[in-house]
C-alpha cells in the first residue's frame, strides 16, 4: 500500500451482559471478545475507535440476585460493575468505556426516546389484567409464577410456558397459581396499564433497511427476517414493567399520567445505553464530543458502527433498538453492521450458571493467563455454527499453536542468537533464495489475514495467523542456522536477523488476538510501539543490525494431562455450583 491511509471512524459496541453474576466463556466469545479483537485490530491499523460496553443492570433478574445476596439492589449493581470491570481486565478487553445502564444518562436518554417515540404516534397505551401478590407487595412477571399446567398436570409449569409439554400458558391458565419468589398463593388479577411499541407500524422501513444489508452474516438477516415476516410478523412491544427498579417511565422531562411507579422495560432501556455510554464516556473525562459518534447532523455521517452480539440478542438489535432510532424522527445513527455469533457447548452440554457446569470467567483467569482463553475461544469462534468447548481439544490447540509453534519460534530464534552472537542483532550476510521465498509466502496470508479481519471473518483470520506462525518455524527448521554458523557464520547472521525481525512483526500482527504475549515479544525486541506492516520485505528490517534485544521469559507453559483432568472434573458440574 502506499501514501498515507485514510483515517476511518469506527463505533464499536458489545452486547451489555446482565449484571446478575459472572459470564461464563461462551458469554464471552459471543460478543466482548470478539469486539475486542475488532477493536484492537482497527486501533492497530491506525483508524479512530470508540469501543463500549456496560453493564445491563435493570429487570427483575437484577432485582432478584440483589434480594439473594441480601443487599439493596443499587448496591448490588454496583458492587457488580466493578466484579465485571475487573473481570474485563483481566480479559485485557479494551473498552473505552465500561458504562452502565443504569447511569443518570442513560436515564435521561431512554426517557427523551420514549418522549420522542410518543411525540411521533409510535407508542399505544392498553389496559392489561396482571398478577399481583400481596405478600410480595408486587406485580409478578409470567416466569414468576408457577402452578400446575391445565395441559399435562407438571407441577411447576411457569407462567408463560410449560417446560414439561411445551405448551405456551398465560398466568391465568395454571392451576392453584403461586409466586416463584415467596411461594405465596395469596394472588390477585389486577388491572393495569402498560406503553407498547408500535414497532408494526415501522415493518416496512425495517425491510427496507434490512434488505440493504446485503454484506450482514446470513446468521443476522435470517433471524431479523424470521420476526419480520414469519407467522403474524412484526408484533407491537410491551416497553414498561410493574417494577421498583429501572427508569421511571416519563416523556422527556414530563411526567406520564398512568405510569406513575413503573419503569420501562429492560429491554428497551439497554440498547440505549450504547448511547448513554459515549455520554459517559465524555463525562468521564475520558474523550469529547460524545456526540459526534451518534449524532448525524453532528459528525457521526462519517462513523461506521458496527456491533457484536449473540443470535439471542439479534432480533432486539434488528428491529426493537431501530425502531427506537427510526420512531424518534432524530438523526441518530443507525448501526451498519451487526456481527452475531452462535452458541459455544461446554462438553457435550449447555454451560449452566445454576449447575456451576463450565468455565466461568473469573475461574479461567484463576488457572491460565488470558491468552491462552483468547486464542482458544477466538480461533474456534462460533460463526457458522454452535461451537463446543472441551478439555482436550483446548489442552491440543493451545500447546500446538501457542507452545509449539509461537513459543518454540521465539524461545529458539532468541537463545540461539543469544549464544552465538549474543543479545544484539547480528550484522553480515544477505537474505537468500529460501528467506526471499518466505517473505513472499508470508506476504499473501498477511494479505489474507487482513481481509478476514476486515471482514470479521474471526476463525479464517486467526487460521491465517497460524499459518504465518507456522511458516517462520519451517523456516527455521529447513534454514538450520545452527548448522550454516559452523562453516558460515554470516549466512546464519542473516537468517537469525530475519528471524529476530519475525518476532516483531509476529508481536504486532497477533496482538489483536493475544495481547499479553505480544507486549511481552515487543519488550524483548525492545521496541516500544508496534507499527502496523504495509509491505512485509519493509517490515522484516524494523530490526536493524547491532540494536539491541532480550530473551524474553517462556511465553506459554504446556497445559499438562494432570492440569486438564483436574480442570475437566472441576468444572463438570458435578459437585455444584
Ligand atoms: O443477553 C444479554 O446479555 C443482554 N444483557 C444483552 C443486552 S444488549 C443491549 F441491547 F444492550
Ligand atoms: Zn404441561
Amino acid at each position: 500500500m502506499n501514501g498515507k491511509i485514510m483515517q476511518k471512524r469506527i463505533l464499536i459496541t458489545s452486547a451489555i451482559p446482565y449484571i446478575n453474576g459472572i459470564k461464563h466463556l461462551g458469554n464471552l466469545v459471543g460478543s466482548q471478545l470478539p469486539a475486542d479483537l475488532f477493536a484492537r485490530y482497527n486501533r492497530a491499523i491506525g483508524n479512530e475507535v470508540l469501543f463500549l460496553c456496560a453493564t445491563d443492570e435493570h429487570g427483575t433478574p437484577a432485582e432478584l440476585a440483589a434480594a439473594k445476596a441480601g443487599k439493596p439492589v443499587a448496591e448490588y449493581c454496583a458492587e457488580m460493575h466493578d466484579v465485571q470491570a475487573n473481570l474485563a481486565k483481566g480479559f485485557q478487553l479494551s473498552f473505552d468505556h465500561f458504562g452502565r445502564s443504569s447511569s443518570q444518562q442513560n436515564k435521561e436518554l431512554t426517557q427523551h426516546f420514549a418522549g420522542q417515540l410518543a411525540k411521533n404516534d409510535f407508542i399505544e397505551e392498553v389496559d392489561e389484567k396482571q398478577v399481583y401478590s400481596h405478600a410480595d407487595g408486587r406485580f409478578l412477571p409470567d416466569r414468576y409464577i408457577e402452578g400446575t399446567c391445565p395441559n399435562c398436570g407438571y407441577d411447576k409449569a411457569r407462567g408463560d410456558q410449560c417446560e414439561n409439554c411445551t405448551k405456551q400458558l398465560d398466568p391465568t391458565d395454571l392451576l392453584e397459581p403461586r409466586s416463584a419468589i415467596s411461594g405465596s398463593t395469596d394472588l390477585e388479577v389486577r388491572d393495569t396499564r402498560h406503553l407498547y411499541l408500535k414497532q408494526s407500524a415501522l415493518k416496512d422501513q425495517l425491510n427496507n433497511w434490512i434488505d440493504g444489508k446485503i454484506d450482514w452474516p446470513v446468521l443476522t438477516t435470517s433471524i431479523a427476517k424470521k420476526w419480520l415476516n414469519d407467522g403474524e410478523g412484526l408484533q407491537d412491544r410491551g416497553i414498561t414493567r410493574d417494577l421498583d427498579w429501572g427508569v421511571p417511565v416519563k416523556k422527556g422531562l414530563e411526567d406520564w399520567t398512568g405510569m406513575e411507579g413503573k419503569v420501562f422495560y429492560v429491554w428497551f432501556d439497554a440498547p440505549i445505553e450504547y448511547i448513554a455510554c459515549a455520554r459517559e464516556w465524555e463525562d468521564a473525562g475520558k474523550g469529547e464530543n460524545w456526540e459526534s459518534w451518534w449524532r448525524t447532523d453532528k459528525g457521526a455521517q462519517d462513523v461506521t458502527y458496527y456491533q457484536f452480539m449473540g443470535k439471542d440478542n439479534v432480533p432486539f438489535h434488528t428491529l426493537s433498538f431501530p425502531s427506537t432510532i427510526i420512531g424518534s424522527k432524530e438523526p441518530w445513527k443507525l448501526v451498519d453492521y451487526i456481527k452475531s455469533f452462535n452458541f459455544l457447548t461446554y462438553d457435550g452440554g449447555q454451560f449452566s450458571t445454576s449447575q456451576g457446569r463450565g468455565v466461568f470467567m473469573d475461574q479461567a483467569l484463576e488457572i491460565l493467563p488470558s491468552d491462552y482463553w483468547r486464542w482458544w475461544l477466538l480461533s474456534h469462534a462460533p460463526e457458522n455454527s454452535d461451537s463446543e468447548f472441551t478439555w482436550v481439544n483446548f489442552q491440543q490447540d493451545t500447546n500446538k499453536d501457542l507452545s509449539d509453534v509461537l513459543g518454540n519460534f521465539v524461545s529458539r530464534v532468541t537463545k540461539f542468537c543469544r549464544s552465538k552472537f549474543g543479545e544484539i542483532v547480528p550484522a553480515g550476510g544477505e537474505l537468500d533464495e529460501r528467506a526471499l521465498k518466505l517473505i513472499e509466502e508470508m506476504q499473501l496470508k498477511f494479505d489474507a489475514y487482513e481481509r478476514h479481519m476486515n471482514a470479521i471473518e474471526i476463525r479464517k483470520a486467526a487460521a491465517e495467523l497460524r499459518a504465518m506462525w507456522v511458516l517462520g518455524n519451517e523456516f527455521l527448521q529447513s534454514a538450520q542456522p545452527w548448522a550454516v554458523y559452523k562453516t558460515d557464520p554470516e549466512a546464519a547472521a542473516a537468517i537469525v536477523r530475519l528471524s529476530l525481525n519475525l518476532i516483531a512483526f509476529y508481536a504486532t500482527i497477533s496482538a489483536p488476538f493475544i495481547p499479553e504475549a505480544a507486549e511481552k515479544m515487543l519488550r524483548a525486541m525492545q521496541l516500544p510501539k508496534a507499527k502496523w506492516p504495509t509491505s512485509i520485505e519493509n517490515t522484516l528490517h524494523t530490526l536493524p543490525a547491532e540494536t539491541s534485544f532480550t530473551v524474553p521469559e517462556n511465553l506459554f507453559s504446556k497445559i499438562s494431562d494432570e492440569d486438564r483432568q483436574i480442570w475437566e472434573e472441576k468444572f463438570s458440574g458435578k459437585r455444584g455450583a
